[in-house]
């Protein structure tokens, strides 16, 4: 079984063929981090018509790479949210052309879904249920996946995605754009302990995240610098916000853990569980409660359209049915719909 994968739910515009046996034929990504540079942040109409211009030519070479041609798929999988909705209708909408003109079924995948099953990509003996932290520029939660379509939310966060205060980090230290990765890269040579940033929420019941204040104490950090802090005060506001990052995600993940019931596995996703040191801590916690830790590969914690792909694989293995063409693009659509609103949660699915 082979499916075409599609993704534009952000800033990354992504074609991919994946076979059922978790086989990668081809995986292409573009990402539009010199056209959203001048801004410091994602704009959603650039977004969206990057993503018009890069797909089809992008889908043709995804084909192209795995050789084969669309009559050779056997299903397309396009994300169909949530996200930029601009640019989740492009990608959905080129899947419904390709599933109309080829008589192929169509999954509209949740974005989040596709993280969430990523790492059975790569690790195929990964079972359910497992804890997944899935920590990317729009989403910061915790979810125990019992399996393709089956999701329970212990927690979220009640204001900003953890990604987001690394971004908004970087721009405020001047470090450029996309911020995660220059954050911690500067982090690497600062002091953790220069600046002691507060750990918003830390051993609160709920496993619930907020990086509001966390965000606003180094906004208050690099206010005190009149000029903007030299490189080595820099390094060691990056250092600090990371080291309260990590100590906020392990706690919260730990109190998570306690709440889940029995899990075969610790798993991070998203765009933040490329940092380094933030897999280190995550290794560290499952490493003492003696449970198997899996971090997919950095392209796979990226916005992918492998990951789209392979969760239309797991939809059908699991025998979940296809999408119509009126699947609608949501730009909010939770994985778990029967979790309870957390007071100050907003904008996120
Ligand atoms: O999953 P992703 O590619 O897109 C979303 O679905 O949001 O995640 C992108 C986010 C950005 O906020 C980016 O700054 C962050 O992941 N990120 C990192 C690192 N690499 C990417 N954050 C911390 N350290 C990194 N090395
Ligand atoms: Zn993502």
């Amino acid at each position: 079984m082979l499916v075409l994968g599609i993704e534009s739910s952000c800033d990354e515009t992504a074609a991919a063929v994946v076979a059922g046996d978790g086989r990668v034929l081809s995986r292409l990504v573009a990402n539009q981090d010199a056209a959203h540079a001048p801004y410091g942040g994602v704009v959603p109409e650039i977004a969206a018509r990057a993503h018009v211009e890069a797909l089809t030519p992008m889908v043709a070479g995804a084909l192209r790479q795995a050789g084969i041609t669309l009559a050779d798929v056997d299903a397309i999988a396009a994300t169909a949210g949530p996200g930029l909705i601009g640019g989740v209708m492009v990608g959905l909408v080129t899947g419904k052309a390709l599933s109309l003109a080829a008589r192929k079924p169509l999954y509209a995948i949740n974005h989040l879904e596709g993280h969430a099953l990523s790492p059975r990509l790569v690790e195929p003996g990964l079972a359910f249920p497992y804890l997944l932290l899935l920590v990317s520029g729009g989403h910061c939660q915790l979810l125990r996946v019992d399996g393709a379509g089956r999701y329970a939310r212990l927690a979220t966060t009640i204001d900003d995605a953890v990604g987001e205060a690394f971004d908004k980090t970087a721009k405020l230290l001047g470090l450029g754009f996309p911020g995660g990765p220059a954050v911690e890269r500067a982090a690497a040579t600062g002091n953790p302990k220069a600046f002691a940033f507060p750990r918003p929420l830390l051993h609160t019941d709920e496993p619930h995240f907020s990086f509001a204040g966390l965000k606003t104490a180094v906004l208050r950090a690099v206010q005190a610098h009149g000029q903007g802090p030299s490189a080595d005060t820099a390094a060691d506001i990056a250092a600090s916000f990371q080291a309260a990052v990590i100590d906020c995600l392990v706690d919260r993940t730990r109190r998570a853990l306690d709440r889940a019931g029995p899990v075969e596995a610790l798993v991070v996703a998203g765009g933040v569980a490329a940092n380094l040191p933030v897999r280190a801590a995550l290794q560290a916690l499952a490493d003492a409660r003696a449970l198997r830790f899996v971090a997919p590969p950095l392209w796979l914690c990226t916005d992918n359209a492998a990951m789209i792909a392979w969760a239309a694989c797991e939809r059908i293995a699991a025998g979940l049915p296809a999408d119509g063409l009126d699947a609608p693009a949501r730009p909010r659509w939770p994985l778990d719909p029967d979790a309870e609103a957390v007071r100050g949660a907003g904008v996120r699915a």
